[in-house]
């Protein structure tokens, strides 16, 4: 995900914008660059230096070595790490961006932005690269030629843009200034105590120099100058007091990036888990969709002809999650399996099934023994797993590494996103495969293109969503407050919120040790509903997809029976929120395929919040280990 940082004061800005960047890496990303401003034109004629460069940080480190002496003592830059949406992760493509005398950086995406272009392009303007972030700076230029002062230019731009997104603007004809706008990503501001300002897409870049910052809201502005920082209202324009906090973090704490527990901290890394994973598995230099890298492990799974996965825990509700996209975007028979059972179970396996183990450890002693005894047997194998050297990972025949980084928390969050996000990529390439052999070579599948556009973009969204200020961390701490002495919990769900539902029950079991159920709504009343009463709490997962009417019949059948009743849909569900006595919206995503990955740390926020107020150990749960290499 795009990192951000500015800075204007006494130090040299080179240095602060890198060191500061190097600490935004955890993030994600595929393209870097800085810009610097000078105190004299340079041979082009401006007074911006920019630097920048596809691939890793390094690539601008490098390049910075050989920056003019001017720029070399710069005051005052912003810089940017940036994870490509809208345009290939190129140089071209990265940030900052210069129109005229206006440079930006920018995090989030524009929704509007073909709009925006048309509209450019009608009034002479020539965008230099793909990104919608390039066009923030001709709105920019426009308003300054009006007459506006860049202040006023960025707020101005701002009501045209739709979208969650934060911009960091400088201008030539304003050179002591650097304005930043939050708008639904994160940004931090600071005064360095040696005199002037940073801001940063969060904390980390500023404790080197100060604890005390301005986390900003959505809609604030900040003008960083020599002086210090000024916040203003992004709607009104007019100044407003934003109230600095003092981060008290011990080492400890900065390791846990200021979080209480590992756990919420990885709840928070999931959009970067997602966008570091999404690097490793394609091949993004390709057009199509799903361009799975190539290996060993992309030919097995193309030349399959089933898919029989196996796992244990939360890998397998990932499996069972992956069974639905795959079956319905590929089309290719899949089933799941708990690794425990199948190894001493006689399964009969078809020529051209592909056995594929799914685990975050790549340890777990039953899914291991399975793809040795597969191997044995001559059947194809297949990892899924996030840590590289584990014994699965060497063990099967083909690997995809999950890229969620490591998890600390014994429960697991991060890596089951990074999971869901694996197979959803197996399912979209084998459905573009599918496209292909039935002979539409070199067109495209418009339901697969779309899916896969909107995957792209999904990080973002779930960023949006976990950052929201009064959003969803907020709802699941007041319900949890309600709810924390109720006797059990039921979480159900259809579709693809079956599997979300199963682990929504496994997380409050694993960190709050409350007896929880997952179940398919359908089979409630197979059994498990003469449990329900007043003191039964069911999480009732019902976004509005094909599935939502049925869910919502039997949400109605256990409300009748005095359950207290979660629901977690649509932002627009009126119906659904009126059933119910606590409520938590998910986001508009364009595609319901991909709402397991809002569903899944909203299920993940309410048992953390339970477990806090049940005071237990939440990131080493009792009797459970990270890795499970016992049967
Ligand atoms: O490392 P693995 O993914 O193979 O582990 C499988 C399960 O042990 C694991 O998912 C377990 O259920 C976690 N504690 C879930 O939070």
């Amino acid at each position: 995900m795009c990192g951000i940082v500015g800075y204007i004061g006494k130090r040299p800005a080179v240095e602060v914008l890198l060191k500061g960047l190097s600490r935004l890496e955890y993030r994600g990303y595929d393209s870097t660059g800085i810009a610097l401003r000078l105190e004299t034109e340079n041979s082009e004629g401006s007074k911006i230096e920019i630097r920048k460069s596809e691939g890793k940080l390094e690539n601008v480190q490098k390049l910075a070595t050989s920056l003019p002496a001017q720029a070399k003592n710069s005051l005052c830059g912003i810089g940017h790490t940036r994870w490509a949406t809208h345009g290939k992760p190129t140089t071209q493509n990265a940030h900052p961006h210069r129109t005229g005398h206006v440079v930006l950086v920018h995090n989030g995406i524009i929704e509007n932005y073909q709009e925006i272009k048309e509209e450019l392009l009608a009034r002479g303007h020539k965008p230099a690269s793909e990104t919608d972030s390039e066009l923030f700076g001709f709105l920019v230029l426009d308003e300054m030629a009006k007459g506006l002062g860049l202040r006023e230019a960025v707020i101005v731009s701002f009501r045209g843009i739709i979208g969650v997104c934060s911009v960091v603007v400088m201008s030539e004809r304003e050179l002591g200034k650097i304005i930043g706008v939050r708008n639904g990503t994160p940004m931090v501001a600071a005064l360095d105590p040696s005199g002037g300002a940073i801001l940063a897409s969060d904390a980390q870049p500023i404790l080197e120099y100060t604890n005390d910052v301005f986390f900003m809201g959505d809609g604030d502005l900040v003008e960083l100058s020599e002086g210090g920082a000024e916040f203003f209202d992004l709607t009104t324009g007019l100044p407003k007091k934003v109230e600095s906090t003092h981060l008290d973090w011990s080492i400890d704490r900065i390791d846990r990036g200021g979080y209480p527990h590992y756990m919420l901290k990885e709840i928070y890394e999931q959009p970067t888990a997602l966008v570091d994973t999404l690097n490793a598995l394609l091949d993004r230099a390709k057009i199509e969709s799903f361009p799975l890298a190539k290996h060993r492990g992309t030919e097995l799974l193309m030349a399959a002809e089933e898919l029989v996965f196996v796992a244990c825990g939360s890998s397998w509700h990932a499996a069972l999650l992956g069974k639905y996209w795959l079956e319905k975007y590929a089309r290719i028979s899949v089933s799941v399996e708990l690794a425990s059972e199948f190894r001493y179970r006689d399964p009969v396996l078809r020529p051209g099934a592909l056995v594929i183990g799914v685990s975050q450890s790549g340890e777990t002693a039953d899914t291991l023994a399975v793809i040795r005894a597969m191997k044995k047997q001559g059947v194809p194998t297949l990892a899924v797993v996030n840590v590289r050297g584990s014994p699965i990972a060497r063990e099967a025949e083909g690997v995809f590494f999950t890229a969620a980084g490591p998890e600390i928390g014994v429960a697991s969050t991060k890596a089951l996103l990074t999971q869901f996000l694996t197979l959803l990529t197996f399912a979209g390439a084998l459905s573009a495969k599918r496209h292909h052999e039935h002979g539409k070579k070199g067109s495209t599948d418009p339901l697969t293109d779309a899916l896969f556009k909107n995957t792209l973009v999904l990080p973002h969204a779930l960023t949006a969503y976990l950052e929201a200020t009064d959003g969803v961390a907020k709802q699941a701490q007041t319900i949890a407050k309600s709810l924390v002495d109720a006797k059990g919990f039921f979480f159900i769900g259809r579709g693809y919120s079956y599997p979300v539902a199963l682990e929504g029950a496994l997380k409050l079991k694993e960190i709050a040790y409350v007896h929880a159920e997952g179940y398919a709504a359908g089979e409630l009343k197979h059994g498990p509903i003469a449990m329900i009463d007043s003191d039964m709490v069911v999480v009732v997962l019902a976004p509005k997809d094909a599935w939502r009417d049925k869910t919502v019949s039997n949400l109605e059948e256990v409300k009748a029976r005095g359950a207290r009743i979660v629901s977690i849909g649509a932002p627009s569900d009126s119906h659904l929120r009126s059933l119910s006595d606590f409520w938590i919206p998910l986001p508009e995503l364009e595609d319901d395929a991909l709402l397991p990955f809002a569903m899944t740390p909203a299920v993940q926020l309410l048992s953390y919040e339970i477990a806090v107020l049940k005071g237990t150990d939440i990131d080493k749960p009792r009797n459970l280990a990270k890795s499970v290499t016992v049967e």
